[in-house]
């Protein structure tokens, strides 16, 4: 990426990192959750969200299919401009942690490069790689949009698992198989997870 031009200049906030932790009784961190459409991402994030909030924790949700109805609207699904999608994505959620929020990500990011793009950009103490890792058949089965199908047909092009690429990590912190963990046994590994930044 380009530097930012000369004439722009960095101005140091006045609360810190610390002071806002301290406020909300947490530690930010960014649950980022990828796999194939129809895997359980959103569902999932949501629902952990939901069991966040009810601990009187704050967090909030990007989702993938959500941030391209505005932010990223602009983009499609070449690898470019998935990549683009992920960064602008990670910078989104790199600013919610520095206000002090839980951020979960529910983002294909099918890219083991661009995963690591965004863990750069969140920072390795506050990105937890989390694999949704529902098998490819299972996802097409469930086939909730009715994607697979038309990406089958030849309708949509460049779709992941059909036509582009899904690379499964090879290190994830986690992995949840939503095809054998009910979303509230996914979501309570998750919280597990997270415990000791929660104290
Ligand atoms: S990515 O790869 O991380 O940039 O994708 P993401 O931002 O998560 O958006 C994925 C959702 O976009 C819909 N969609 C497609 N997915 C994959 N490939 C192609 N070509 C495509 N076209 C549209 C789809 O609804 C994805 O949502 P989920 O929730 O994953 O099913």
């Amino acid at each position: 990426l380009p530097a930012a031009a000369p004439q722009v200049f960095w101005h140091a906030g006045a609360v810190s990192a610390g002071e806002r932790q301290l406020q909300l009784g947490q530690q930010p961190a960014t649950i980022w959750l990828t796999g194939l459409s129809g895997a359980g991402k959103s569902t999932l994030a949501y629902a952990l969200e939901r069991r966040l909030c009810a601990a009187g924790r704050l967090a909030y949700v990007l989702d993938g299919d959500n941030l391209r109805h505005h932010l990223n609207s602009d983009l499609g699904f070449s690898a470019a401009e998935r990549r683009e999608n992920i960064r602008r994505s990670a910078e989104v959620a790199r600013l919610f942690n520095d206000a002090g929020l839980i951020v979960i990500g529910a983002f294909i990011s099918p890219l083991q490069a661009d995963r690591a793009l965004a863990r750069d950009i969140i920072g390795e103490q506050r990105f937890i790689e989390t694999y949704v890792s529902t098998a490819p058949n299972v996802c097409e089965e469930r086939d909730p949009k009715g994607l697979y199908r038309r990406a089958r047909a030849g309708l949509i092009p460049e779709f992941t698992g059909v036509s582009a690429p899904y690379e499964v990590p090879e290190a994830p912190a986690l992995a949840l198989d939503t095809a054998q963990l009910s979303i509230d046994e996914a979501c309570t590994r998750l919280l597990q997870h997270m415990a000791p930044r929660l104290r």
